[in-house]
């Protein structure tokens, strides 16, 4: 499922990163770009990142 349309990021890619190492918002951004268009994307992403981070 596409999170980010507009830097066509997915939940999949989304959840690599953070299992790659990623903890932050800035970090995803960086890696992937996800929220560095629109930022529509920005709150499901935070989302994720949370649900992953709490997992670990
Ligand atoms: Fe992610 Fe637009 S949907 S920046």
């Amino acid at each position: 499922m596409f999170v980010c349309i507009c830097k066509a990021v997915t939940d999949k890619a989304i959840k690599q990163a953070i299992a790659g190492g990623a903890e932050t918002m800035r970090e995803l951004k960086a890696e992937l770009g996800v929220g560095s268009q629109c930022g529509k994307c920005v709150c499901q992403a935070q989302q994720i990142l949370h649900n992953e981070l709490i997992k670990q």
